[in-house]
């Protein structure tokens, strides 16, 4: 079955069984084409918590699917491929969590939403890259245990320098952002584009951060392409998400890191996504006493966000 063909196989079945595709701006082209909504992590919680669909295909890594589960006890979420696993979450075991409170007990848990379940169910609260600075403003502590990401944790403790930021674990990272997007490639690109903006995730390293001229959940960074009259974008995260901005931005140029290619987020093809709606698995599924823990983090997220 040709590509197009199938395209419309997908959206048909997803119409027939009540399903809602959600993907994420790093999936593939075919995929983005066949949702019904991109978006970020926070973006595809929030479309996830409101919808009335039956069933959720989820299209990116475990730790968003978790979430959609959490937030939705009575659907069903599926996930074409349950291997696309996100490693940085994979770096926050509970136990870690755990010591960390018993070591600071005057401490509000904030953790990434890039965090599997059931280290995430040891948090006061939830954050995304694009709420990170406003979760953490709110917390009446002024120490916050901070996980999983250590990039992040830096960006935070940058922009609020009346909290005390301590990463759990020390050195949590995402292995696209921390060792695929260097400065020296920046370097590069802004020298042959000297006219471009650029834009840097706060999963970037220190120092891509600090040269760069916004940093940006990839929503954000979508929201701002659009806003901006520049015609020349640098863009610092996974390449994925320049589909994204060349299909909204024809007239704007996007340059990317081709080699920044998140392997877990790509692991879900059309095909498989297919199958997953006509076979009505793999589904994902978190225990509930985890799950009750997770939703309350997760929705004190988003009442602060809505
Ligand atoms: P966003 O929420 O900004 O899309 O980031 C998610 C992610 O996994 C980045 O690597
Ligand atoms: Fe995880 Fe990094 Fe992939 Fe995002 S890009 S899903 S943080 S490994």
């Amino acid at each position: 079955m040709g590509l197009e063909e199938l395209k419309l196989k997908t959206r048909e079945m997803a119409a027939e069984m009540n399903a809602v595709i959600l993907a994420h701006n790093y999936q593939r082209p075919e995929i983005q084409d066949v949702a019904d909504f991109v978006g970020d992590s926070l973006d595809l919680a929030m479309k996830a918590y409101r919808t009335k669909a039956d069933y959720i295909l989820f299209c990116g890594v475990d730790f968003m699917a978790e979430t959609a589960a959490v937030l939705n006890p009575d659907k069903k979420v599926l996930m074409p491929d349950v291997a696309a696993r996100c490693p940085m979450a994979g770096m926050l075991p509970r136990e870690a969590v755990v010591e960390a409170k018993k070591k600071h007990p005057d401490a509000a848990v904030v953790l990434y939403i890039n965090t599997l379940a059931e280290a995430k169910a040891e948090a006061d609260i939830v954050c995304t890259s694009a709420n990170a600075l406003r979760v953490v403003k709110a917390q009446p502590n002024r120490k916050i245990l901070f996980g999983p990401d250590e990039n992040l944790a830096y960006f935070v403790q940058k922009h609020l320098p009346e909290k005390k930021i301590i990463p759990v674990p020390a050195h949590g990272f995402c292995v696209v952002h921390k060792s695929m997007l260097l400065k020296g490639e920046f370097d590069l690109m802004k020298a042959e584009h000297p006219d471009a903006v650029i834009f840097a995730h706060p999963e970037c390293n220190p120092d891509v951060q600090d040269m760069a001229d916004f940093v940006l959940s990839t929503n954000g960074m979508v929201e701002k392409a659009r806003e901006l009259p520049n015609k020349e974008f640098i863009i610092g995260t996974e390449q994925g998400l320049a589909y994204r901005l060349r299909k909204e931005n024809p007239g704007k140029k996007f340059y990317v890191v081709d080699t920044a290619v998140c392997v877990n987020m790509k692991k879900h093809t059309l095909e498989k996504a297919y199958n997953a709606l006509r076979d009505r698995k793999p589904m994902i599924t978190v225990p509930e006493n985890i799950a009750e823990k997770v939703r309350i983090a997760t929705e004190r997220m988003l009442n602060l966000t809505i």
